[in-house]
């Protein structure tokens, strides 16, 4: 648990009391997080300006008082340390914590997320604010945890960060040389001869429009230097903070796939990981589902924390539907089932003025609690608080792992060619959705994840290989292991240069093949995916899109040939054997059916079961602590369904027991306890 003074599944979400002067107000709100069993709030997230007047003044009376009085009444504080938006002092006296942008523009004070994250300036003082902080409120008994700024994210090209680049590059390459190999600068003539020669890769040099990157190899040197440099920024407040309280554990909210940071690196700087998740009307649940998991996955499967979600709408999108009734505790549970042990909100109160005014809130600017919205917000806590004991600390277990690596995708979007339609995300999720529509449970992982506890990897786009990967690939598949990669696999080594002698360069043996050349369409062309021997699972042929591998075996055995052009009857899908396990090649964009077809037919190979048998729209999980597994069955759907299943379950909102069949209303959810479980007992992690 996050915390053993709250032992429960933490339910409240940002509370910003200063944006109203009213003590009345305040009271309100407290008699109004009672009713809807709100057991914490995250306060001080945006408040830089409020702590501190100028460089030397600290003032946190203020937020003290907020505190107090809320603890007073039995709810606890996340506490952010304020550090997501300089104040307009800093900005102006000190125009170093301001950004360049992409375009090459300095920005002038305003929006948020916006300190250059190597400004001397904006690192000094944001270390000092969590010292301050962590100085004054490290003996408060409310504070579980702390908040570190919000939502990093943004790069900048200023000057501090070009000469702080120029720095990290000399640590990284030690000479010249090294980095014009490491870039291939050869290439149109742009060989370094001085560190100072090298400028920022952005609108202005190396990226033109910025979609993709002229040199992959700065550009990518970039993303991992910005996202290093802001995840420094994290660990000095993070630093400073431990120092007064060494048993508070730190968090900062992330943003699921967000492009721009390596989060498994920040995964390991965090002492949980939190994240904010905005789903709209039209997001896939798959999709949904495949982000709590990547969010998991940060931590090899720790519980994490569902630190932002929206009762109802948000504001920033082009259309912001409501949430429709009972969707709100449907994604909740959907979080929880994925392995999260808070659900909180943003934001607590609706604010007047400013850009959010219009954002969801669970107090909205009626002021009272006769509202859809809050209503909702309070049968969701009675029940949290009702069921909390029982799934705390459970973990979910997962045979299958998916393999995600944001290096890769910086690889891959900032490469000119083959096509400009290749979505990371989108063909990682295609493969998520296969497991997810067969309710198998999945887990992602990053490239330095152990593989050996699972039966089944699967690598979508793994363009780059990283040095030592396709080894540690080799070796789970000797010792029986199933490993799937995909086209545009085993392409680049880290440095975005091309392994030689053939594509899929240093997977070639493994998967037993040769890529002699790669065919791109349009999207609306397809080819097809010709089964040779179906069986019981396959269907006999499947379309395929975008990018086409012209394939050489080279010991592996064809599964499938393409059905059309001039290599027609050539293949297209490839199973090698390798030791006791087997290495399969998917050599296009296949539809989701094939996708969805294969996979089930691997899982059974591999003795790897559903959960419960697939019902459309409705999605089932499990979490699992101490010989106990508990399913969750949650109804995507508008409409109800009833859910064969076997005897042998506790309904655990209501207590009773689960005979055959199960009805689920509409965007319902049913959490059943299985009374003895067999599913898990030989599973390993
Ligand atoms: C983000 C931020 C919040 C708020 C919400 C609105 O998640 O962290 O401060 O702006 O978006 O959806
Ligand atoms: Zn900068």
């Amino acid at each position: 648990m996050i915390s053993d003074k709250l032992p429960t599944i933490w339910y409240g979400g940002d509370y910003n009391p200063e944006q109203w002067q009213d003590p009345r107000i305040w009271e309100e709100d407290i008699r109004m997080f009672k009713l809807a069993g709100i057991n914490i709030v995250t306060l001080n997230v945006f408040s830089w300006a409020l702590n501190q007047l100028d460089e030397k003044t600290y003032r946190f009376d203020d937020l003290e008082e907020h505190i107090d009085r809320l603890y007073q009444q039995g709810i606890y504080t996340c506490l952010a340390t304020s550090t997501a938006a300089h104040p307009a002092w800093m900005a102006s006296k000190y125009p170093d914590v301001l950004r360049v942008d992409f375009q090459g523009r300095k920005r002038a004070f305003g929006g948020r997320h916006n300190s250059c994250p190597n400004s001397p300036t904006y690192r000094h003082f944001a270390e000092q604010m969590a010292d301050q902080l962590g100085k004054r409120f490290k003996g408060n008994p409310a504070v579980l945890i702390w908040h570190v700024s919000n939502e990093y994210g943004g790069y900048c090209y200023c000057e501090n960060c070009a000469n702080a680049f120029r720095k990290w590059l000399k640590e990284k390459y030690l000479c010249l040389e090294a980095l014009n190999k490491a870039w291939n600068t050869t290439f149109w003539g742009h060989t370094f001869y001085e560190w100072d020669e090298i400028v920022v890769p952005n609108a202005l040099s190396e990226e033109g429009e910025g979609n993709v990157s002229a040199f992959q190899g700065i550009s990518l040197d970039y993303r991992i230097f910005q996202s290093e440099s802001l995840l420094a920024c994290y660990q000095l407040e993070h630093d400073a903070l431990k120092k007064h309280t060494p048993h508070l554990p730190i968090t900062t909210n992330l943003m699921g796939t967000y492009p721009e940071l390596d989060y498994f690196k920040w995964g390991k700087a965090m002492d949980i990981v939190s994240w904010d998740s905005y789903p709209g009307i039209h997001t896939p649940t798959s999709l949904i589902a495949m982000t709590h998991d990547l969010m998991r996955g940060l931590k090899q499967g720790q519980p994490f924390m569902l630190m932002e979600q929206t009762p109802s709408q948000q504001n920033w999108q082009p259309y912001n539907s409501l949430k429709r009734p009972g969707v709100m505790r449907l994604w909740s549970y959907q979080a929880i089932a994925h392995g999260a042990d808070t659900v909180m909100f943003f934001q607590l109160r609706r604010s007047i003025g400013a850009c959010e005014k219009f954002h969801g809130a669970v107090i909205e600017h009626v002021g009272h609690e006769h509202t859809r919205v809050f209503k909702e917000v309070v049968k969701l806590g009675s029940e949290l608080a009702e069921l909390s004991d029982k799934i705390i600390d459970s973990r979910v277990q997962a045979k299958v792992a998916i393999v995600y690596d944001w290096e890769n995708r910086w690889a891959i979007d900032l490469s000119s060619g083959p096509t400009v339609s290749l979505d990371y995300v989108e063909e990682v999720h295609k493969y998520y959705k296969a497991f997810y529509d067969h309710n198998i449970p999945v887990d992602m992982v990053s490239v330095n994840d152990h593989l050996l506890d699972y039966d089944l990897v699967i690598a979508p786009v793994l363009y780059m290989v990283k040095k030592g990967y396709a080894k540690k690939l080799t070796e789970f598949v000797q010792q029986g292991g199933t490993f799937i990669t995909t086209f545009f696999s085993g392409i680049v080594n880290e440095h975005d240069l091309v392994t030689l002698g053939g594509y899929p360069g240093e997977l070639k043996e493994l998967l037993g093949i040769w890529v002699e050349e790669i065919d791109a369409m349009d999207p609306a062309h397809s080819n097809q995916v010709i089964i040779k021997e179906t069986g019981n699972v396959l269907k006999e042929q499947y379309d395929c899109h975008l990018l086409f591998d012209l394939i050489h075996t080279e010991g592996a055995e064809v599964l499938a040939e393409y059905g059309s052009d001039f290599y027609q009857g050539t293949p297209v899908v490839t199973s090698h054997q390798v030791g006791k396990g087997k290495a399969i090649y998917i050599g296009t964009s296949a539809e989701q059916g094939f996708i969805n077809d294969f996979m089930k037919l691997q899982s059974q190979n591999l003795g790897i079961s559903s959960l419960l048998p697939k019902v459309e729209g409705v999605e089932v999980m499990a979490r699992s602590k101490d010989e106990k597994t508990f399913l969750f069955i949650l109804n995507h759907n508008s409409y109800d369904v009833m859910i064969e299943i076997e005897q042998g379950y506790l309904d655990i909102h209501t207590g009773e027991e689960q005979k055959e069949s199960l009805n689920i209303p509409a965007n319902g959810v049913s959490i059943l306890e299985e009374i003895k479980s067999e599913l898990f007992t030989n599973r390993s992690r």
